[in-house]
């Protein structure tokens, strides 16, 4: 039996596989629509969440299976005190492979410990968020063709952003991929992901905070919103919001064949009327997410 975590967990041949999966639902939807017929997926959410969950639930949907859970915490007994230990023992004879996000850290990995089904890390804390980054994979696969050969920048907070860790992890393993951290000081790639991932496989990498000035080399922009949870002080939070806004004119050194990336939600940081440009990805960035959560219970269930 096997979760998904972290994205490290995944080769890149099964990324590869992955892929393949997600496009040949994308090509022949009706020839998957029985393969969960009987199964069921829990939903753990302790924290907000709109397009993870509801994906997560129109995949099982769309593989012809059922969905149960919950989408807060307050509404489930971790509001009376009870460990994510114990409440994953229980669900776990009620469904036949678990999606959690959780405010915590580690939550996740813990569950998998007491699970005895498939846990999928639906996001955790300021840490990780393995199946936003798959979304991510077939949005480069489908836009760029390619994972190698690429400038990518992260723009925002890449302290607290957990699809940016998540992302980095996965790209850093492909030929010739750099990365443009455009922040502002507060909001830098922690330390650990810069020794562990970026140093230690001597990616090559730029921090700045001008966005103005890394655009017209990117071939990727992945943008992010300020994580206003994970912030301890709201004055810091209201000072840091809106350092980033991307609007057009911005957009005019950057390169035709840029590819403009969200996991969203977006507060300020893309102005609406980079919505129609054709460089804007982020709205086919969430069905790829979808096919992507659709091909990832497919595996770790072990069908067909
Ligand atoms: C992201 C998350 O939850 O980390 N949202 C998502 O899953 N698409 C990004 C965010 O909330 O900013």
């Amino acid at each position: 039996m096997r979760s998904l975590i972290d994205i490290q967990e995944l080769s890149t041949e099964e990324i590869d596989e992955l892929i393949a999966t997600a496009k040949d639902i994308i090509a022949n939807p009706v020839k998957y629509r029985e393969k969960c017929r009987g199964k069921k997926l829990a939903t753990l959410f302790y924290e907000p969440s709109t397009r993870t969950r509801l994906s997560f639930e129109a995949a099982m949907y769309e593989l012809g299976g059922n969905v149960l859970g919950f989408a807060s915490s307050d509404n489930s007994s971790a509001s009376k005190g009870e460990s994510v230990a114990d409440t994953v023992r229980v669900v776990s004879g009620y469904a036949d492979i678990i999606a959690m996000r959780h405010p915590k850290e580690g939550a996740p990995l813990v569950a998998s410990m007491h699970s005895l089904v498939p846990v999928i890390n639906a996001g955790d804390g300021g840490h990780n968020h393995p199946t936003q980054t798959l979304a991510d994979l077939l949005t480069i696969n489908r836009e760029k063709g390619r994972f190698s050969d690429l400038t990518i920048g992260m723009c925002g907070d890449l302290k607290f952003g957990r699809t940016v860790h998540s992302l980095i992890g996965a790209m850093s393993r492909y030929d010739n991929v750099k990365f443009v951290l455009i922040s502002p000081d507060e909001l830098k790639l922690p330390g650990y992901i810069k020794q562990e991932t970026l140093d230690r496989k001597n990616i090559e990498y730029t921090e700045t905070r001008s966005l103005e000035e890394a655009i017209p080399s990117l071939d990727i922009l992945y943008m992010t919103r300020v994580q206003k949870e994970r912030f301890f002080n709201e004055d810091d939070y209201i000072r840091l919001k809106d350092t980033y806004i991307l609007n057009e004119a911005k957009l005019l050194k950057a390169k035709k064949d840029l590819s403009i990336l969200h996991p969203l939600p977006r507060v300020n940081e893309i102005s609406v009327e980079i919505d129609k440009d054709p460089r804007a990805c982020y709205f086919e960035q969430t069905l790829n997410g979808k096919y992507m959560r659709m091909a990832l219970i497919l595996k770790l269930l072990g069908v067909e």
